[in-house]
């Protein structure tokens, strides 16, 4: 079959899809955030649709434009999140009936340990440091609770000195999270969140690398899904 994504081989999967940057309250006006857009994931989202899957996309701070097109898809149903926890417990539901879970959403790997109900004024005093506390792991949560038959995907973006670290970290974080496949792209100041193009390594449960993929972020999204289904024995 040929690759790109351009028949019906996803059809009858349900897929589960998280997306964006999660953002942790501080007062009523202020987060901690990422640079996320959620672009990546609402192509991978719209891709899987347009090959047939069933897709549930959870969102989190996404611009209502990103998330315009893969929204008015029949096959795509969007929750919108917040918090680490929100995601969490969304992406816990939608994984509920799932045969592929992926976690391409950028979580805050720690939230403010407290939540100031007003506003943090500078008449309050200097404010000098926030303490902070770990979230949980998701996509490990996601992975240790993994069904029979269930492909667990994770997302990972580095800020690496070259290709060779950045594939050892892939190895690495995939083994640590006990997925199937972890996704990896290099990001920087310019490159990565936020960009119109992208450029990814899939990693398999050897370590190898099963794809290489470049280019618009809905040929990346294709690339994605073409190892998803050689994993599951599609292709
Ligand atoms: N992830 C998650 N829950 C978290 C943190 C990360 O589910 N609390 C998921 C992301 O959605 C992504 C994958 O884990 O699919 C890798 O995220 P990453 O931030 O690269 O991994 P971390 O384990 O947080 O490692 P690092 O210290 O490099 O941030
Ligand atoms: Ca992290």
């Amino acid at each position: 079959s040929v690759s790109g994504g351009v028949d019906d081989d996803l059809t009858g999967l349900r897929v589960a899809v998280s997306t964006g940057g999660t953002r942790e309250p501080l007062d009523p006006v202020r987060f901690l955030g990422n640079r996320s857009s959620g672009r990546q994931g609402a192509e991978i989202a719209a891709a899987a649709a347009r090959r047939g899957a069933r897709v549930t996309l959870v969102a989190a701070s996404v611009d209502d434009g990103v998330l315009d097109e893969v929204s008015r898809h029949p096959r795509v149903s969007v929750v919108r999140a917040e918090t680490a926890a929100e995601l969490g417990d969304a992406m816990t539901d939608a994984a509920g009936d799932a045969d592929v879970v992926m976690m391409v959403a950028a979580v805050a790997d720690y939230r403010p340990a407290e939540v100031s109900d007003r506003k943090l004024r500078k008449e309050d005093g200097p404010l000098a440091s926030i303490t902070l506390v770990p979230n949980d792991d998701i996509l490990a949560g996601l992975a240790a609770a993994r069904r029979d038959g269930q492909t667990v995907v994770g997302f990972a973006a580095e800020t690496v000195d070259g290709p060779a670290e950045m594939l050892e970290r892939a190895r690495r974080k995939r083994e640590r999270k006990g997925v199937d496949l972890l996704v990896v792209n290099e990001v920087g100041w310019s490159t990565g969140f936020g960009a119109g193009e992208n450029a990814v390594a899939v990693i398999g449960a050897d370590g190898e690398v099963v794809v290489e993929a470049s280019g618009s972020k809905a040929v990346v999204a294709d690339a994605v899904w073409d190892a998803i289904a050689s994993a599951r024995g599609i292709r």
